[in-house]
């Protein structure tokens, strides 16, 4: 029997009449007051985890990867994020000192795309905000190296729940940092009827935005 597969035209993604449209006439000058805006009405339209995004890298030769992260923050000029830095990203990161981020809500029919330099946060922050963590995700960070084969799981499990159940801080591993994507490009996407989207392409020089309507 032949499985079912989504159908491109009946899921196409439209905006809710009630939103506003996107304008380039009155956008916000920093492209990161709409992001925020853009972000805190999904989330207050009970929309489906908005904070996971695909966080794209590039090896020093070029080659691409992606993967989903969780969106902590939009700050005023900086995007922040969580990871272990030697991570395939986190190489990836710290050898171009560039990222990338695509989020899409559904719920909105909205999607943006960022690019940026990476700064990674200093130890003090790293570990203020790693003392913030449960002692569960604590531990885990502790136990786990991403990307290194799972040898013995048995022997993971022990020593997170001994790490977990202790009464010892668990201090942060090193390579477990935070880190910012600071945007010099910023593009909004929003869903019409009928395929006619609307973008709005932002782009950061000499630390001047500027900002025009794109075809999409
Ligand atoms: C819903 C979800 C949220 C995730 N959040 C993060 C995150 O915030 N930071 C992170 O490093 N990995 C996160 N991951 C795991 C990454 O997708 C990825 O497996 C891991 O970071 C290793 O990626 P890399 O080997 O490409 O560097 C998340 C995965 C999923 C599915």
């Amino acid at each position: 029997m032949a499985r079912p597969t989504p159908d491109p035209h009946l899921v196409f993604p439209a905006m809710p009449e009630d939103l506003p449209r996107l304008d380039v006439a009155v956008a916000p000058e920093n492209p990161l007051d709409l992001l925020r805006s853009w972000w805190e009405t999904v989330i207050e339209r009970g929309a489906l985890d908005p904070q996971y995004v695909t966080l794209a890298t590039a090896s020093a030769t070029g080659v691409p990867s992606s993967r989903t992260v969780q969106l902590l923050a939009v700050e005023d000029d900086a995007l922040l994020f969580t990871t272990n830095a030697g991570s395939r990203k986190g190489v990836e990161i710290s050898q171009t000192g560039r990222a990338a981020v695509s989020t899409f809500w559904r719920e909105s029919a909205q999607s943006v795309n960022i690019t940026g330099d990476v700064v990674w946060a200093d130890d003090a922050e790293s570990d203020e905000r790693f003392a913030g963590e449960s002692r569960a995700v604590q531990a885990s960070r502790s136990v786990s190296f991403h990307g290194l084969p799972l040898s013995d799981e048995i022997d993971q499990l022990e020593r997170f729940a001994a790490l977990r159940d202790g009464e010892d801080a668990i201090p942060r591993p090193d390579y477990w940092r935070w880190l910012r994507i600071v945007p010099d490009a910023v593009t909004f996407w929003e869903g019409h009827p009928e395929a006619l989207n609307r973008r709005v392409h932002y782009r950061r020089v000499d630390g001047v935005w500027t900002r025009e309507a794109i075809q999409a």
